[in-house]
């Protein structure tokens, strides 16, 4: 996609052929920040502190992680603490964990001399692949807003989406938004509601950030307003992308998700998650065995903005000593999910639904 006209990825090997450059997600949507990751400790600082973020990226960027952590030292010792260190940077997206254990799967027959170069061409390859992936997802999604535009022509097709599921979550295109994009792209009237996606924002920072940049019409509104706007028939459908899906369909992204799913079922509102393979956890049957992460108080204590003079400034919403809790994500079950939209094709949010467009896993599963 583009900023500012320019066509950019979130992740990139810079012109050396070992850095690797990213965009700064913490600064956005007031400044872009191109940063550089030389070491396996700033990729692992970059998932941490959410400079990048988002379940895709996050497994690229540890991909690259491990590649830098094999340029300095190909070890079998250093490839063990490389992929131990970089998965226990945050704990909910599995795209973490499948990215490692790609890249263990890949480099631990090698010689020591061989893995710095296997490293670098299998994150540029999972890179890639998270590209075709996601416009794939975005091939069969375009598919259910054509259908409901064709039920209302000329009228846009209001679409709901919470958190960032963007192509700032992945590499280009996004999962949620990638049927968004490619709707827009072919002449579909196309509206998104944008939830703001309190305490991080990521829906005002970064999801209102992209479609403005990519000139698809939308709505920045507080989180609690998405209830109200479905029962004023304003929203026809809502799509979020997600951090993990359980073999029984279950549901784990950004906090909030939940109350929107169960609000779109009171009032009928189709309720779509978008995911790339590298998403689904066979190994797990209820949502309640994901690891939900918790973060620090500040991100609900303390609002971030920019002032009138440019500066960034965060500033407390509470009394001192408020108490706060800060769960990142939520659970939202199956049976509250239409249907998933995967690079596959289409299915039902259930186990059967996941093994038809997967058979292969029936194994796992
Ligand atoms: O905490 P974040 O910003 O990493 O959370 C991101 C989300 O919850 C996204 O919706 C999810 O990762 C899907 S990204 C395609």
């Amino acid at each position: 996609m583009k900023i500012d006209g320019v066509a950019s990825r979130t992740i990139w090997l810079e012109p050396d052929g070992w850095s690797v450059g990213i965009l700064d997600q913490t600064m956005l949507p007031h400044t872009v920040v191109r940063k550089t990751l030389r070491t396996p400790e700033d990729a692992a600082l970059a998932i941490k502190t959410m400079q990048v973020r988002g379940a895709p990226l996050i497994g690229v960027t540890a991909a690259y992680g491990v590649a830098l952590a094999m340029r300095a030292d190909p070890s079998d010792a250093s490839l063990k603490h490389a992929l131990a260190f970089l998965a226990e940077q945050r704990p909910t997206a599995v795209n973490l964990r499948w990215a490692l254990n790609d890249l263990q799967a890949t480099l631990a027959s090698l010689p020591p001399k061989s893995r710095a170069a296997a490293a670098y061409a299998r994150a540029a390859e999972i890179a890639d692949d998270d590209v075709e992936t996601c416009r794939r997802i975005g091939v069969n999604g375009l598919r259910l807003i054509q259908e409901l535009s064709n039920e209302r022509p000329g009228e846009p097709v209001n679409i709901l989406t919470h958190c960032n599921a963007g192509w700032l979550a992945c590499v280009d295109w996004g999962t949620a938004t990638s049927p968004i994009y490619q709707a827009h792209d072919a002449g579909i009237p196309v509206h998104v509601w944008v939830d703001e996606t309190r305490p991080r924002c990521q829906g005002s920072a970064l999801t209102a950030f992209e479609l403005a940049q990519h000139g698809v019409p939308y709505t920045l509104i507080a989180d609690n307003a998405g209830g109200h706007f479905m029962q004023r028939d304003c929203v026809d459908m809502v799509i979020v992308g997600t951090d993990r899906v359980t073999a029984c369909g279950d549901v784990a992204n950004k906090i909030g998700t939940y109350l929107k799913a169960l609000a779109a079922h009171d009032n009928g509102v189709p309720f779509y998650v978008a995911l790339p393979y590298s998403t689904i956890d066979w190994s797990i049957e209820r949502g309640a065995d994901i690891p939900i992460e918790e973060r620090g108080a500040d991100e609900v204590l303390r609002v971030q903005g920019r002032l009138p003079d440019g500066a960034v400034a965060s500033v407390a919403i509470s009394a001192d000593g408020t108490p706060a809790r800060n769960p990142a994500f939520d659970v939202t079950p199956a049976k509250l999910v239409t249907a998933f939209i995967t690079e596959r094709g289409v299915c039902e949010a259930s186990r059967d639904g996941l093994l038809s467009l997967y058979p292969e896993k029936k194994s796992c599963a």
